[in-house]
């Protein structure tokens, strides 16, 4: 085996304003799978990760529920390291871009870029919202398209045109934070010179750092010239504050991946390891970076050309993955397709979905597409069908026939030299992240085991009593097969692995492969995966589908006041709405759903049945008897827990619901306009 690497990988540092989905997982699984076959050929490898903790989304996430930025980060933290835990995602540090490590590195790098002369300092004039006293980036503007004229359409480009403009371009523009008409303030801002690394940005990405698919594409971009980098953002803001700088703040891209080295750093004054030896400029250290698609310019232009400057190491390879769709679309709340990780991890085992993406994942940037019938397919195939096959048809001729024992001969030594000698193909497909490649690999060797074993019918032979040393001898080869096949699946199905080393009593490296084990003592098998259940995928849709239709049901949270006012509409459009007065004659709580209530109201001689999330602000028997307003001519919806026929009204903020009541003496059934 070559030299022991030092290797440090990171994945992309997910922000810490929603939940994780299965696009996330995806590229962690991509990361996880790397890093636990690195450690089994012998390299130290170190896995970092964070959260992405700073931004003004975070701020206004934040605000909107009433607490601080940092009881909100460290909330959404919390439920991210479970999640990552939960996939068996074995990170050697879960960090946030706000730590003192972060502020330290962004502080360091930063004063550095300004010695060096790679920061520019300018006015420039941006939209502003003077109600919330805010600058405003282009997502948080909306207005007439000056091209082709279509409504609201976002500050930065237009979706029906395709057109790109500055947000002071467009016709009538409205803050989405207040719904006043923004206007246009001067601040100082800060400018990273990208332009002057061009150069060495060509040569860089051209250098193996990113695969050819990536390296053309920024060779486009190089082509038609670098912009320098806003990287400052004025008060108010979540982040750092930069140094000699009051009231502005570093972009949250640009101490984003300055978090990599901070949670790093962490891990180092934790296990005493060498931070240096892996950042310092010359470090013969290898750093890799785990990224989707659409962070390529942060992580390959302005991430190496900061670190350049600022005299620290480049990364070693940036590794950039597709998108993942769902049955080939991109991931939907109504189809149920927009799958949260808990949600998952709710329903199904998470080494399924390690498998079934490491089947898929290439060196390549094409999307992934999670078909959920082929899911289902590939792992009751692969692991249940032909993997686990193996052992469980062997395994009780050892234990019952030999007392656990396994022969001290083998059968088919070509059998095995095929088997065992797949390992270098193999462990070359994993390093070049050619996964799709080392599992079709492994399952190829999977069928030349099970082939050999229903050529030989130990079953058979086993009936007569003088061919007992010949079962032995094919169901010991049979083990020692199976044994090879999961120590190569041992990156992708950690978990199995660790029961499969149990069965074994033995713990599986790559090394081991090697030799088999002869007169070696087995436990008995237990079955070491279920199969996938169609009922329990189907499940998961619904319960993902319920979760964005409770939060459908549930009144919109914002701001207490200021929300931008709808779109104008005709009277002919308000009378479509039929509101009526409605007595809550029955309130109940909904099982497994946390945020409804089952509501029964009349409507004059018509009761109907509505969920509606308002659970948190009010007690069941308090509603029971109360006169509302509900909306009796929506369509119904079929949700997990019943048909929904119709909604209430009701206000929300940051402190409660407020269920609508028309004054006392109004009467069910009456039309309201
Ligand atoms: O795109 C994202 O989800 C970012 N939070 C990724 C940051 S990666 C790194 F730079 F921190
Ligand atoms: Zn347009």
């Amino acid at each position: 085996m070559s030299t022991k690497r030092q290797i440090l990988v990171t994945n992309a540092l997910p922000y810490a304003n929603a939940a994780l989905h299965l696009g996330h997982i995806l590229e962690y699984t991509q990361t996880d799978v790397w890093v636990r076959f690195q450690r089994m050929r012998g390299h130290a490898c170190y896995y970092v990760s964070a959260d992405d903790a700073h931004g003004t989304a975070i701020m206004l996430k934040a605000d909107a529920k009433g607490i601080s930025a940092e009881q909100h980060i460290a909330d959404m933290r919390s439920i991210h390291e479970a999640d990552f835990r939960d996939f068996l995602i074995g990170v050697d540090n879960y960090h946030s871009t706000h730590s003192e490590e972060n502020r330290e590195y962004s502080e360091l790098i930063y004063k550095r870029l300004v010695k060096n002369g790679h920061i520019a300092k300018r006015e420039i004039t941006q939209s502003f919202d003077s109600e919330k006293q805010l600058f405003l980036a282009d997502r948080y503007i909306r207005g007439t398209c000056p091209k082709c004229k279509t409504e609201d359409q976002y500050g930065d480009n237009c979706e029906a045109c395709s057109a790109t403009y500055a947000p002071t371009d467009l016709i009538d523009p409205v803050s989405v934070l207040s719904g006043t008409t923004p206007i246009e303030k001067q601040s100082t801002h800060y400018f990273f010179k990208l332009p002057e690394f061009t150069q060495f940005l060509k040569t860089w990405t051209r250098s193996g750092a990113v695969q050819d698919e990536v390296a053309n594409k920024l060779g486009e971009w190089l082509d038609s010239g670098l912009q320098e980098w806003d990287i400052s953002r004025d008060a108010p803001y979540f982040g750092f504050e930069i140094p000699d700088a009051p009231n502005k703040y570093f972009y949250v891209w640009l101490d984003a991946p300055i978090g990599y080295m901070a949670s790093f750093k962490n891990l180092c004054d934790r296990e005493s390891l060498d931070f240096d030896q892996f950042w310092a400029a010359d470090s013969s250290a290898e750093l890799y970076h785990f990224i989707g698609k659409d962070i390529v310019n942060f992580h390959a232009l302005f991430w190496p050309a900061m670190l350049s400057s600022a005299n620290f190491r480049t990364p070693t390879k940036v590794c950039v993955h597709g998108f993942v769709t769902v049955n080939g679309k991109k991931m939907s709340k109504s189809r149920g397709t927009f799958i949260n990780a808990r949600c998952y991890l709710d329903h199904l085992n998470p080494e399924y979905l390690r498998y079934y993406y490491a089947s898929k994942l290439s060196n390549s940037v094409e999307d992934i597409d999670l078909n959920l019938e082929d899911f289902i397919q590939r792992v009751n195939s692969d692991l249940v069908g032909k993997l686990v096959n193996i052992a469980s048809r062997c395994a009780k001729f050892i234990t019952k026939g030999n007392d656990g024992l396994l022969s001290a001969t083998v059968e088919n030594p070509a059998l095995w030299q095929q088997v065992s000698g797949a390992g270098e193909k193999i462990a070359d497909f994993y390093e070049n992240r050619d996964y799709s490649k080392a599992i079709r690999e492994i399952m190829a060797q999977a069928d030349a085991a099970n082939e050999y074993i229903a050529a030989k019918e130990p079953w058979k032979l086993n009936k007569d009593p003088s061919k007992q040393q010949q079962v032995q001898d094919i169901c010991s080869l049979g083990i020692n097969l199976f044994r090879v096949l999961l120590t190569y699946l041992k990156p992708v199905l950690p978990a199995m692995t660790a029961d499969g080393e149990h069965f074994l009593n033995d713990c599986l490296s790559w090394e081991s492969i090697q030799a088999p084990l002869t007169e070696h003592r087995i436990n008995n098998f237990k079955p070491l995966l279920q199969r996938v259940e169609k009922e329990k995928v189907d499940a998961m849709l619904e319960a993902s589908k319920q979760e964005a239709e409770q939060a459908a049901a549930t009144p919109h949270k914002g701001p207490s006041a200021g929300e931008p006012i709808a779109d104008e509409i005709g009277f002919d459009d308000f009378i479509k709405v039929d509101l009526r007065v409605a007595r809550i004659v029955k309130a109940q709580a909904v099982e497994g759903a946390d945020k409804l209530l089952a509501l029964t109201l009349d409507i004059g001689g018509e009761t109907r049945n509505v969920f509606s999330g308002i659970k948190s602000s009010y007690k069941p028997e308090d509603l029971e008897g109360r006169l509302t307003v509900m909306v009796a001519n929506l369509a119904p919806r079929k949700m997990r827990f019943g048909v929904s026929e119709g909604m209430v009204l009701a206000a929300a903020d940051n402190k409660g619901i407020y269920l609508l009541a028309p004054d006392s003496g109004a009467i069910p059934g009456h039309r309201i306009t």
